[in-house]
């Protein structure tokens, strides 16, 4: 691929299997959460604002899109998962289905700190959707209701994914071969 002349990046899901994949996913969760009650999907910054994009333009419901913002570890060690709100969400979330939306689960210890948090709110019901899951690098089992594509354990840049505030607006998702 061209984009940038220093990595080498290998394409591992292309433009049309992504946007295929979105739209399974936009129409599980409407058949899922038709006639259900207030939804709220809740984006977590920032690289998840891709799909929560794509995925809420092809939902057929009615929702709050709402985004909560986060900066991991603050100074500790990444293993201890100590994340921190940067931003809240402006809605309250008590009594309605509200549905998580990561662009990669990856250890996972941010959104176990996430569901911890958003669960004191009591909302009526409370589900992950992520685009990507790459289980082999968990270190908290949290259940993951929707899930776009699994991948092995790789660097991975694109559809919101960084590496160093690079790649995000790639439409494709490539593996990062040299990160440096
Ligand atoms: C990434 C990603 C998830 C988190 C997943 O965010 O968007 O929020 O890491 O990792 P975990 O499962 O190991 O906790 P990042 O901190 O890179 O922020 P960004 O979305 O702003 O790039």
């Amino acid at each position: 691929m061209k984009q940038e002349a220093d990595h080498h990046l290998e394409v591992l899901l292309t433009r049309d299997q992504i946007q295929a994949r979105v739209t399974q996913l936009a129409e599980e969760i409407t058949r899922d959460y038709s006639g259900a009650g207030e939804l709220v999907l809740v984006a977590v910054l920032r690289g998840s604002v891709y799909f929560a994009v794509d995925l809420s333009r092809r939902l057929n419901l009615p929702f709050i899109l709402d985004f909560i913002g986060i900066s991991s570890y603050a100074g500790a060690s990444p293993s201890r998962g100590i994340v921190r709100i940067t931003k809240d969400l402006e809605s309250n979330i008590v009594h309605k289905n509200v549905l998580l939306l990561e662009d990669i689960v990856d250890t996972g210890l941010t959104l176990n700190y996430l569901i911890q948090n958003l669960k004191t709110r009591n909302p009526s019901s409370l589900r992950v959707c992520a685009f990507l899951d790459m289980p082999a690098r968990r270190i908290v089992n949290i259940p993951v209701d929707y899930y776009g594509f699994s991948l092995p354990d790789l660097y991975v840049v694109g559809y919101g994914l960084d590496y160093h505030e690079r790649y995000r607006n790639l439409e494709v998702v490539a593996a990062l071969k040299d990160p440096k």
